[in-house]
């Protein structure tokens, strides 16, 4: 039970469980606000982000999240923990016994990750390369480095498997941290290096860049551990929370160094979600702090794309999304900023409503004069006004690009998106059918990736590998568009069902094929012969 409750807690930081039910202000450390129970003329109701704990002092009482669900609701400690579990998305049942252990192992992991922060902060200060690029390529200052708790890997073999196995850690429980390369010794080698903080300010995984101008990958990230979520992990939000609280809105930029820049320039609301591959678990998220969410992606092709992908998510969950373009020519927020930090602060002020944006953008780059400028644009703004879910948002939109159009609103209407889905759903699976299993194996795990970045919580079982370019993203986002745009939840998690079977058969099958081809080399090795055949029977 304790684990389960530290899980839970772990997921859901005590000033947002309560700032559901109360407003709360920053004061120091602390933050506080109005008691949901006494009258107080002053605010008496105090949070302890740190601690995880409130108190309220008109009435008398504190606790932690728990026991502030259940006196503000009234219900039962059950009841709550039920709730809260829900919402930290933690399967309470998974937890009932077995699962100690692992709770165990998570907390060796994140201990390990405190200690190998504390380490990498260290041998930046000794490592005079490496002072001098944060300080003077990236004109990061003390303070910056504190808050984001910036350091360095030395570049060496095993620097930190040495100190942290002298703390009496094993392989094992650095490996679960996520912290070792293939062959057992420091993943992360003369790099900066950015720790991942969760919303509690636990190090949960790095992401690592190169010293060098051209190094190879630029970027080192931990790989997805089971603390460190990929899709669900949103970088800066730590550290940004209170000023989004303050201001009531959000930036999403593209790079990590970005939002360090911006917090060091002043704008402290900035954050990032790994590159433009944004989920929508990252965006209800950040939808419970804010409903005004500002994107700072670069203006390029990819940009375009991915806000489009944005708007499409935005929509179902009521937040207002607009787009910060004017970069002076720089190529990102960061550059931007060396430039001048007060063209960012401006920047983040003149944003646009996003669909305005796109149409713009879209505008500029067609000649609405000629009949194919006319229907790419059409094309182009029937989806886009698709996505929309308010009436009237949808009806002035329509009403704009009709007049842009110099067309009827009943023309435009008259427009139809592709084709409905059970149609579609037919042809998939034919096709499936007659084709080769590679094909099958490869459309189905497009299918599962496809909803496991855009179908919602139909997705949250579906666990693999995120792609990272632009274009996979794309063809993705496509993709669920084309077969999915338009389902239930319910309907989606049967289609996960069923293309998870067929993805198994698939791989299995194609495994046995494998297997059966080696055999033909094998044949005068009766042992071998032996042992492929026990892994097909095994199969
Ligand atoms: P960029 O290449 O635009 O990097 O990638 P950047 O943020 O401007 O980096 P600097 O300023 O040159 O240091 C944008 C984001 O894509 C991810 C990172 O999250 C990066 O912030 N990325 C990029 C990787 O994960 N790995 C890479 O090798 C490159
Ligand atoms: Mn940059």
């Amino acid at each position: 039970m304790e684990d389960v409750k530290e899980e839970i807690k772990s997921r859901l930081p005590v000033e947002d469980v309560v700032g559901d039910y109360i407003e709360l202000k920053r004061a120091g450390r602390s933050l506080k606000g109005h008691s949901p129970w006494g009258v107080d003329r002053t605010p008496s109701f105090m949070v302890s982000p740190e601690k995880g704990i409130w108190h309220d002092f008109s009435a008398g009482k504190g606790g932690d999240i728990f026991t502030f669900i259940m006196e503000v609701e009234g219900i039962s400690f059950r009841e709550a923990l039920e709730k809260l579990a829900a919402r930290a998305g933690v399967e309470l049942k998974k937890y009932s016994d077995g699962d100690k252990a692992l709770a165990k192992r998570k907390l060796r992991a994140r201990d390990a990750l405190e200690l190998a922060t504390k380490y990498y902060q260290f041998a930046l200060s000794k490592n005079k390369a490496a002072c001098e690029y944060v300080f003077y390529n990236r004109n990061l200052n003390k303070q910056t480095l504190k808050e984001f708790r910036i350091g360095y890997s030395p570049n060496a073999k095993t620097p930190l498997v040495k100190f942290l196995t002298s703390k009496k850690y094993s392989k094992k429980e650095l490996e679960d941290a996520g912290l070792l390369n293939q062959y057992g010794g420091d993943l992360f080698r003369g790099r900066m290096m950015i720790p991942f903080i969760d919303p509690n300010g636990v190090v949960i995984g790095y992401t690592a860049r190169t010293l060098e101008k051209d190094g190879i990958p630029k970027y080192l990230n931990t790989p997805e551990t089971f603390l460190f979520n990929k899709s669900r992990f949103v970088f800066g939000l730590y550290q940004a929370k209170p000023a989004i609280r303050e201001k009531n809105y959000v930036v999403i930029v593209e790079g990590n160094m970005d939002v360090i820049s911006s917090h060091q320039a002043g704008v402290k609301t900035t954050v990032a979600t790994s590159g433009t591959a944004m989920t929508e678990q990252h965006l209800k998220i950040l939808s419970r702090l804010t409903t005004d969410v500002r994107l700072a992606y670069d203006g390029d092709e990819a940009g375009l794309r991915a806000t489009e992908r944005v708007i499409n998510l935005a929509g179902a969950l009521g937040i207002s999304l607009s787009v910060i373009s004017d970069y002076h020519g720089c190529k990102d927020p960061d550059e931007l900023i060396q430039k001048d930090p007060k063209l960012w602060q401006e920047a983040v002020e003149n944003k646009k409503p996003a669909v305005d944006y796109l149409l713009d953008r879209y505008e500029e780059t067609l000649n609405l004069n000629t009949a194919e400028g006319k229907k790419t644009y059409s094309d182009v703004a029937v989806r886009l006004i698709s996505y929309l879910q308010d009436p009237i948002e949808k009806k002035h939109y329509e009403q704009l690009v009709a007049k842009r159009l110099d067309v009827t609103l009943e023309d435009l209407r008259a427009k139809k998106l592709p084709a409905s889905r059970p149609k579609r759903l037919k042809q998939v699976k034919t096709t499936v059918d007659k084709t080769s299993l590679d094909t099958t194996l490869k459309l189905s795990g497009d299918c599962l990736l496809a909803i496991q970045l855009f179908g919602g919580s139909a997705g949250s079982d579906i666990n693999f590998e995120l792609p990272d370019d632009e274009a996979t993203l794309n063809i993705l986002s496509d993709l669920f568009n084309k077969y999915y745009g338009d389902w239930t939840e319910e309907d989606l998690k049967t289609e996960v069902k069923s293309l998870k079977d067929r993805y198994q058969k698939a791989l299995k099958k194609l495994e046995i094929e494998k297997l059966a081809k080696e055999l033909e080399t094998v044949e005068d090795d009766e042992e071998k012969t032996n042992e492929i055949i026990r892994k097909i029977k095994a199969k």
